[in-house]
């Protein structure tokens, strides 16, 4: 598995020469500290998606009666559309492209164009995705970017923004409540799709004791997720001992579909800040 360095602080797997890549960020420093989990048991070998990092959900969020679970995004070949350069700003851009192809139409039998654009600043990534429909006919998908944040200790986060918000829990065998905290802690095996949450959550005691602000534009979901010990047992690449050290805060449009007619575009980005 190759690594194409996009710039000292960002690290994403594409890799030309195998089928995987996944256009996964698996590395982003700031301050020379990295911001994300990625597990120690994590397999690069170019067949599975990535134990960590920011693996790109598409087109399907969940199970998959056609295809693997999230879809095929995070394990197909993307091109570099845009080798790393930097721009008069001084932010370093780069740009990959995910295609239809014999492998994704075996599984879901559409044309689509996957744009994802990355800007990395100060303290600072941004994520711009676009899904383009060339084909005759219309577009059914879900998206998320499926981000791993790297915590000293989950039990001591805090992620802002919930409070009212009805949230499938999928420990419940996807029961509908609603979050009347202010803050949502993590202190057991979490599944959660919060529904139309806001465009900004905050996460406390990321790396460092720092708060991560998460923005969100077209991406109307958040799933908070951490397996706790039991269920890390039941992943192959991930250390039971591990799950302290990370809090998957994941921003999607996964609660409903996106519908794409013909000829037209969906856009959504993310952007991430230490604060
Ligand atoms: C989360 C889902 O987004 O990803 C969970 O809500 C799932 O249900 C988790 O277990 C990890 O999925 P995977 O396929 O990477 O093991």
């Amino acid at each position: 598995m190759s690594r194409v360095l996009v710039v000292v602080k960002v690290v994403v797997l594409v890799d030309p020469r195998t089928f995987c890549g996944g256009a996964t960020v698996v590395s982003w420093r700031v301050n020379n500290q990295e911001q994300l989990f990625v597990s120690k048991q994590a397999i690069f070998d170019g067949k599975r998606a990535i134990r960590g990092g920011i693996p790109v959900v598409f087109p399907q969020f969940g199970e998959w009666s056609t295809g693997p679970q999230h879809g095929f995004a995070r394990i197909c070949r993307w091109e570099l559309k845009k080798p790393p350069e930097r721009l008069p700003t001084g932010d370093v851009e780069a740009m990959f492209q995910l295609l239809d192809n014999e492998f994704t139409r075996s599984m879901w039998n559409y044309p689509f164009s996957l744009t994802y654009r990355l800007i990395l600043r100060e303290k600072e990534l941004h994520f711009n995705i676009s899904v383009y429909n060339p084909g005759a006919e219309t577009l059914s998908f879900t998206f998320l970017l499926h981000t791993y944040f790297k915590v000293p200790d989950v039990r001591r986060c805090q992620i802002t923004g919930m409070r009212g918000c009805t949230y499938i829990d999928k420990t419940r065998e996807g029961a509908l409540y609603q979050e009347h905290r202010d803050v949502v802690t993590v202190n057991e095996w979490t599944d959660r799709i919060y529904q139309n949450t806001p465009l900004e959550h905050i996460i406390t005691n990321v790396v460092s004791g720092r708060k991560m602000r998460m923005q969100k534009y077209n991406l109307v979901d958040t799933v908070v997720w951490n397996p706790w010990v039991e269920k890390a047992k039941e992943i192959p690449d991930f250390g039971e001992e591990e799950f302290p050290n990370l809090v998957c805060v994941e921003a999607g449009h996964v609660s409903s579909p996106v519908i794409l007619p013909p000829g037209t575009v969906f856009e959504a980005s993310q952007i991430l800040q230490v604060m």
